[in-house]
């Protein structure tokens, strides 16, 4: 998604300097083109070289900095910018941008800019919560500026408290939604992932491959483009993504309940989840043990959440309902049955026959079904890259 995007990272004088150099190499690996700009102070904490090789571009310390005199450092790097990051950002610069100060190229790069900027706090914790420093914060958020806010922890100082400048994912998140499409902004989306486990002594539970890669991944590219997104989730090892409501289950059951008590006031539901289908007859408290006579494991079929949720939508038009089915034969045949039986808008059906698609891999090929009769089948894509296509296609249906 940053393929081609023209990002000035402005690095001011703080201790976190030192962390840009990770950030702006991150950055350059997802397709992003960074120019970097320094203040007099931040080239004390890590020398232009060193971003300037990361950057693989001349990085600009001064205003007066020209090699052409023709351009104007801050006039012409702010015209071609998409974004500007401005990561650490000191007390000192955040008060020199709030209050519309332009002795510096930085904050006079900020102000020649019409892109969005995102602003990364990192200093020791009195100087954040200072009323100044608060007061310049609200100043810049009124300017429509991002602000990451800082993570609290041991600081460099040594102290605890907020002010370690926050972590890439959160960075990540807030560019990746200053750049994309905001074509669910006003929408509230309801995400379910991973697996279910469904236990049946207190060490054992029936379970399934489900690494919750294609959930989550529905979960954020609706946060970046602008939703509210409620993500419900069973068991895996993803941490919680930044800006959005997770809620974490274990069984079938829990995410019926779940699913269900939050359905009501959404425009999307998306059940990428992998919901068990059985669950042990009964959970035996103790731990089962070998009699050497074999097992035999009675199962109860757990209540079919989507065919629930389709129902109920006789009553109420909304909300746009989205299954996933794993299939692995006459999968067509079987998602156009899955889509009528359960009152689909739209069913993405997972090739699981093949090494590189479905679970617990990192690509996701799927052929898409729609109410209309419409079928399309996708190329082998990134769960991202998936999920982007998906809210496309419910995006045209809520327009719709
Ligand atoms: C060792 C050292 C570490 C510093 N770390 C920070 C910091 O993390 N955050 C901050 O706001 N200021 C920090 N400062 C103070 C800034 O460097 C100082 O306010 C400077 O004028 C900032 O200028 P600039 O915003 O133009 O880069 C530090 C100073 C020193 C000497």
């Amino acid at each position: 998604m940053l393929t081609d995007k023209k990002i000035i990272f402005a690095v001011s004088g703080g201790i976190a300097a030192y962390k840009a150099a990770d950030w702006i190499r991150k950055l350059r690996r997802e397709g992003a083109e960074v120019q970097v700009v320094m203040t007099g102070d931040a080239t004390r904490f890590v020398t232009p070289l060193t971003f300037a090789a990361l950057s693989g571009q001349k990085v600009y310390e001064g205003m007066f900095d020209l090699d052409d005199a023709e351009r104007i450092p801050h006039i012409s790097l702010a015209a071609k910018a998409d974004l500007i990051l401005v990561a650490p950002a000191t007390a000192q610069t955040i008060a020199r941008l709030a209050s519309g100060m332009a002795d510096d190229l930085p904050s006079a790069l900020v102000l020649a800019n019409q892109s969005p900027v995102i602003i990364c706090p990192a200093m020791n914790s009195n100087m954040y919560l200072h009323p100044a420093t608060q007061a310049n914060l609200e100043r810049l958020k009124s300017y429509g500026y991002q602000i990451v806010d800082p993570d609290s922890g041991c600081l460099a100082c040594d102290t605890e408290g907020p002010g370690r400048l926050a972590d890439w994912s959160s960075a990540k998140e807030t560019v990746y939604s200053a750049l994309s499409e905001q074509d669910l902004a006003g929408r509230k989306v309801l995400v379910t992932a991973g697996p279910t486990h469904e236990p049946l002594d207190p060490v054992r539970y029936l379970g399934n491959r489900s690494s919750g890669r294609m959930g989550f991944a529905l979960a954020v590219t609706a946060r970046r483009r602008g939703a509210e997104v409620t993500l419900v989730t069973g068991p895996t090892e993803i941490p919680d993504p930044p800006g959005m409501n997770v809620v974490r289950i274990t069984t079938a059951e829990e995410m019926a309940a779940e699913v269900l008590e939050l359905s009501a006031g959404l425009d999307v539901i998306v059940k990428a989840a992998a919901v068990s289908d059985f669950r042990p007859a009964d959970y035996s408290t103790g731990k089962l043990k070998k009699a050497g006579a074999g097992f035999t494991l009675e199962l109860r079929e757990n209540r079919d959440i989507l065919k629930i949720l389709g129902e109920n939508k006789e009553k109420r038009p909304l909300p746009l309902l989205v299954g996933f089915a794993a299939e692995s034969n006459n999968f067509i045949e079987e998602g156009w049955r899955k889509l009528r039986d359960k009152n689909l808008d739209l069913l993405a059906i997972n090739d699981i026959t093949s090494d590189d698609a479905g679970f617990g891999v990192e690509t996701n090929r799927i052929t898409l079904l729609k109410r209309n009769g419409d079928q399309e089948n996708m190329p082998l894509l990134s769960k991202e890259d998936t999920a982007n296509l998906i809210w496309r296609r419910v995006t045209r249906l809520l327009a719709e």
